[in-house]
């Protein structure tokens, strides 16, 4: 940094610097040191990197509010730059949409999200799949964000858990971090801790790589952890959620929380998860899928390998499902989030590798009759399932149920292998639900001859769950 010719910009002037400021805005000041860390301040330095020059931006955290900081840093480095944040925390007041192109930004402690729910309910971006809420974006391309495994994300979520309890979907909570409209991005050694609602999203996106990402939803209120269906109000913390993405590659993930550790939606195509650690939850989902009458979802070649689902902590969600493959009933009722139902499509070449789970409800579950109304039944929906492959899975279940395939009549699951199968129920009434294909297509070389039809529902529910 010898020589760099090092720009100070004083977002808002300090009253000690007031003096010899002539204006108040955008004054550059040639210095060989950096001044006393001061609120709101953000230096540029300019240096000849082998691509050319290349700024760096260095934004100091105000202990207020960060937002119009970040945004400045991004519009100076944000393009073929470099944008350092250095403090421990940053606070996001405000929903922001930052474009990001060949730069990079390293986030060494928290963009840290004020907790004010009424605010944040009438504020926000919105995503329209389920009419959900943003409150993060990047947009843009050949962008990487860092955490350097001290840093990224703090929700905040408590209080938005407390405010949803008993209430999946609850209209207004942010997702804390979207990638949207972008390509070639990587997020990289970044932890998304206590999330509002989904911890990720990745939208309307290609080649997008998360590496060593970590996400932890908690919850810290007693209250929550006497619920009778144990799911500590922690729904809808999802990991990670794609849609409308091809090519996303997520290795060494660690989540623990309330719902989906990954999940697919609409039109995610060659998805690649390895060495995925899931605490608690309801596991590895693709879907859901068909909830909107007559629009096609498509989901492709999808590889997922390395899978560890375990227990949470016994006052914190337990782990629901294991695998769930889930599509919309075939009427539509209500509208989304919770209610829809009546769309198309179909999931093909999915391929499940080295999995162990324990201490599970459900391990392997595919559903065609979703619906989140409690008060409507659906029929078997449209969506098709076909070439979807289980290789070495082991699983330890909590109940009677094993692997629950619910197919639609009118569109049977076909060429599903299973191989190397090592799956031990928790209870031993009710054997005839340990294997259960409805509409499966099976052959004889598929691996799962044990599997049959049944209709039964007569599983153990002493702890209030399932409660279908
Ligand atoms: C989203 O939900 C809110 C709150 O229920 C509602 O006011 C709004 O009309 C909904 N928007 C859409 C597009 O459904
Ligand atoms: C950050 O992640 C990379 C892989 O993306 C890894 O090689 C590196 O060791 C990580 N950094 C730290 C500080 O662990
Ligand atoms: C998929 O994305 C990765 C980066 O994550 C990239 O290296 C690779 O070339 C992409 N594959 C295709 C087929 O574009
Ligand atoms: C998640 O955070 C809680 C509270 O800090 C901690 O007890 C738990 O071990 C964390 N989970 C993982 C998987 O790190
Ligand atoms: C798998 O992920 C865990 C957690 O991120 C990490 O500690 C471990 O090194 C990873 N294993 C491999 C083989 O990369
Ligand atoms: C998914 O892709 C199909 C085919 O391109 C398209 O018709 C459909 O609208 C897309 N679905 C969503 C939810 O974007
Ligand atoms: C199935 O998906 C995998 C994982 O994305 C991919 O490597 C493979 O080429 C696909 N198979 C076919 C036949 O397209
Ligand atoms: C099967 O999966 C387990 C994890 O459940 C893994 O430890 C083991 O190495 C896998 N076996 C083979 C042959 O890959
Ligand atoms: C289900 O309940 C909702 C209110 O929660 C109501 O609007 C709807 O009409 C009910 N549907 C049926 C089929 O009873
Ligand atoms: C079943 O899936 C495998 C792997 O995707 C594929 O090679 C094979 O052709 C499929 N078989 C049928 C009968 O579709």
């Amino acid at each position: 940094m010898l020589n760099a010719i090092v720009f100070l910009i004083i977002l808002r002037a300090a009253p000690v610097l007031s003096s010899w400021i002539p204006s108040a805005s955008n004054i550059f000041v040639e210095v060989a040191t950096w001044l006393e860390p001061t609120n709101n301040l953000l230096a540029i330095t300019e240096v000849n990197g082998p691509e050319g020059r290349t700024r760096r931006c260095r934004l100091m955290a105000s202990g207020v509010d960060d937002t119009d900081g970040l945004e400045l840093a991004v519009a100076k480095c944000g393009s073929r730059g470099i944008i350092d944040l250095p403090h421990p925390r940053y606070i996001i007041s405000r929903p922001l949409d930052l474009r990001l192109e060949h730069s990079t930004l390293n986030v060494h402690g928290f963009l840290t999200f004020t907790d004010d729910l009424d605010y944040w309910k009438s504020n926000h971006i919105a995503f329209p799949f389920q009419n959900q809420s943003l409150g993060l974006v990047f947009h843009g391309h050949h962008f990487t964000l860092d955490g350097h495994n001290t840093g990224g994300i703090d929700g905040q979520g408590q209080k938005w858990y407390d405010d949803a309890r008993r209430e999946g979907n609850k209209y207004g909570r942010p997702m804390s971090l979207a990638i949207s409209h972008s390509h070639d991005v990587v997020i990289k050694n970044w932890s998304i801790i206590q999330p509002q609602f989904w911890a990720s999203l990745v939208a309307w996106s290609r080649n997008v790589l998360l590496k060593n990402v970590y996400v932890n939803a908690t919850s810290y209120n007693p209250e929550s952890w006497e619920e009778p269906d144990g799911k500590s109000w922690l729904q809808n913390t999802d990991g990670l959620d794609t849609y409308n993405a091809d090519n996303v590659t997520v290795e060494n993930f660690v989540y623990q929380g309330g719902d989906d550790c990954l999940a697919l939606k609409a039109n995610s195509t060659a998805i690649t998860f390895r060495n995925i650690t899931c605490v608690g939850g309801t596991g590895i989902a693709i879907g859901s899928l068909a909830q909107y009458p007559g629009v096609t979802d498509i989901i492709e070649d999808v590889w997922i390998e390395d899978v560890k689902l375990l227990p949470a902590p016994s006052n914190q969600c337990a782990l629901f499902q294991g695998l769930l493959l889930k599509a919309w009933g075939a009427e539509t009722h209500g509208t989304p989030p919770n209610g829809g139902g009546g769309g198309l499509g179909y999931a093909h070449n999915i391929t499940f590798k080295d999995i162990y789970m324990e201490g599970i409800i459900r391990p392997i579950v595919l559903q065609s009759t979703l619906t989140y109304l409690s008060n409507v039944t659906l029929s078997p929906g449209n969506f098709e399932w076909s070439d979807l492959h289980f290789r070495n899975i082991t699983a330890m279940s909590k109940y009677n149920r094993l692997i629950w395939l619910d197919c639609p009549a009118q569109h049977p699951c076909r060429n599903f292998t299973f191989r190397d199968m090592h799956l031990i129920p928790g209870a031993t009434d009710h054997p005839e639900l340990r294997y259960v294909c409805n509409n499966v297509v099976l052959g004889g070389k598929d691996g799962l001859n044990e599997c049959h039809p049944s209709d039964s529902m007569l599983e153990r529910r002493e702890d209030g769950w399932p409660h279908e």
